[in-house]
């Protein structure tokens, strides 16, 4: 390599640390995306111009056949379905790094390591920790998939010994990993990598549906990995800084999700964690009486209202509910009522879902409250009008210790004068499990599709 690719693949670095900190906020994240853009076209151009490069036409053919279908997904993907999206593409990255260093074994002379069966052993280890983890990220990519696209269940599967299983899997996986740098066989390597794409499944089946967001963050983490660990394999440092990038942003990033969800970080790296048999998808049966209105009289409430809390959820992201919600925040303001927003860590299905689609409607920053700056508002407020939440609100989290989301933290939206809840029918959360403030005495259900309703709010408090 020369050193002006050394010095494009630093800038390139560079402006990809930029797009992480860009990122880290809605009001930078724009720019954050450009200088991601620009670190990924420099690194592409630079690493086709380096002098190994021998079939051009191969390369601009992927780039072009992975263009269009990129270009196609982004135009049509619904916001809704981004995790599974993003699930999907982890899965690739898994793969490419299994494939490589299959490749790197195969044909050691294409890559300049050495010739067949005199591999050095720094690469043996690369190559063989790319597949493993490659391979973990793979199968497990592809059942968050199937989870979240609703193709499996998204109940936690699980059976007697589970753990032991897993761990007699990873030490078996271990001792391969050792035989292989050793012996530099490729049918261990092969054995080693079947054991670890059937690791990646047994790891994310047990996995309960409101799980789902560490273990999608997780995944990018371990892709990362994989894909440092191919950086070293083909010798480009801006795959190995690049891989490491992705690795430590996903593991802080899952890090920080635990710690919304009072999960532990050790139980999601070893899977099957936080699912719970008593959860059930069915919604609530529970007989007692819930009080449901009509969009007057919600508009009467808001109207005598001096503070109003809207806490946004799932539902609000499904029925594209933003942009009506914001012309109803509008239509208070003006009525001198204060409207704020809380958003709770994982509502929604991605992280930050909430964030985009109010920053879509140009909904102001500044009164966009997370959930640990808002959650003693509630007490104060006179209505907190939840638009498509559920999970993110239920009080089972505090009181229910058998309840799959016993721990994690949630909006106090109870503690407000008023509960308006927006929703179209009693059914249940992503965790699958009733919420009892439905019947709350203080709780008004607004049954109907988020926009529609809030559209209809609109048009009562204007009139
Ligand atoms: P949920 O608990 O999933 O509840 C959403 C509610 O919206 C449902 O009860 C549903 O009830 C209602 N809804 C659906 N479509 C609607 C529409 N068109 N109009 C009005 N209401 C509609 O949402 P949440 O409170 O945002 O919690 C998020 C959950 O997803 C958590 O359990 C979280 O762990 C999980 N999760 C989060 C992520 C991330 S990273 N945010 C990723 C994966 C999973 P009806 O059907 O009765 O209308």
């Amino acid at each position: 390599m020369t050193s002006s690719s050394y010095l494009l693949y630093l800038v390139s670095s560079v402006l990809f640390i930029l797009a992480l900190k860009g990122l880290s906020s809605p009001v930078t994240a724009r720019r954050g995306n450009i200088y991601g853009m620009a670190g990924m076209a420099i690194a592409i151009i630079t690493t086709i111009c380096l002098p190994q490069i021998a079939n051009y036409s191969l390369i601009l053919f992927g780039i072009l056949i992975g263009g269009i279908i990129g270009s196609i997904i982004a135009r049509k993907i619904r916001m809704t379905a981004m995790p599974q999206l993003v699930a999907a593409f982890h899965s690739l990255v898994g793969m490419s790094a299994t494939l490589i260093a299959g490749a790197a074994l195969w044909s050691p002379e294409s890559y300049g390591i050495g010739s067949p069966g005199n591999i050095p052993g720094g690469r043996l280890i690369e190559m063989s920790l790319g597949a493993v983890i490659g391979a973990v990220t793979f199968s497990g990519s592809v059942i968050a998939f199937t989870k979240l696209q609703g193709i499996l269940s998204g109940k936690p599967l699980r059976f007697k010994g589970q753990h032991i299983v897993n761990a007699a899997l990873a030490a078996l996986i271990l001792f391969l990993l050792i035989m292989f740098c050793l012996s530099e066989s490729r049918y261990i390597f092969m054995l080693m990598t079947g054991l670890a794409f059937a690791i990646g499944f047994l790891l994310i089946v047990p996995i309960g549906g409101a799980d789902m967001p560490v273990v999608i963050s997780m995944l990018n983490s371990y892709s990362g990995w994989a894909a440092s660990g191919v950086g070293f394999t083909l010798g480009n440092p801006l795959l190995i800084i690049t891989g490491a990038l992705v690795g430590s942003s996903g593991a802080i990033l899952s890090y920080i999700m635990c710690k919304a969800m009072n999960r532990s970080i050790i139980n999601v790296i070893f899977g099957g964690f936080g699912s719970s048999p008593g959860a059930s998808a069915q919604g609530d049966k529970s007989d007692k009486p819930v009080k449901a209105g009509s969009a007057e009289d919600a508009a009467f409430l808001l109207k005598n209202a001096s503070s109003v809390i809207i806490v946004p959820g799932y539902g609000m992201a499904v029925a594209q509910a933003q942009h009506s919600l914001r012309e109803m925040a509008a239509e208070l303001e003006k009525e001198g009522i204060s409207v704020k927003y809380a958003i709770h860590p994982v509502a929604g299905r991605m992280p930050g879902h909430m964030n985009v689609l109010l920053a879509e409607a140009n909904v102001p920053y500044d009164s966009v409250f997370e959930l640990e700056e808002i959650n003693n508002e509630f007490a104060t407020a006179d209505v907190a009008y939840v638009i498509g939440a559920n999970d993110v609100t239920n009080p089972a989290a505090k009181n229910n210790p058998q309840s799959p989301i016993f721990g994690m933290p949630v909006l106090d939206v109870g503690a407000a004068k008023t509960v308006i809840f927006v929703k179209r029918g009693m059914a249940a959360g992503y965790a699958g499990i009733e919420n009892e403030l439905f019947h709350q005495d203080n709780t008004m259900m607004l049954f109907g599709d988020a926009r529609k309703v809030t559209e209809d709010l609109v048009k009562a408090l204007k009139a």
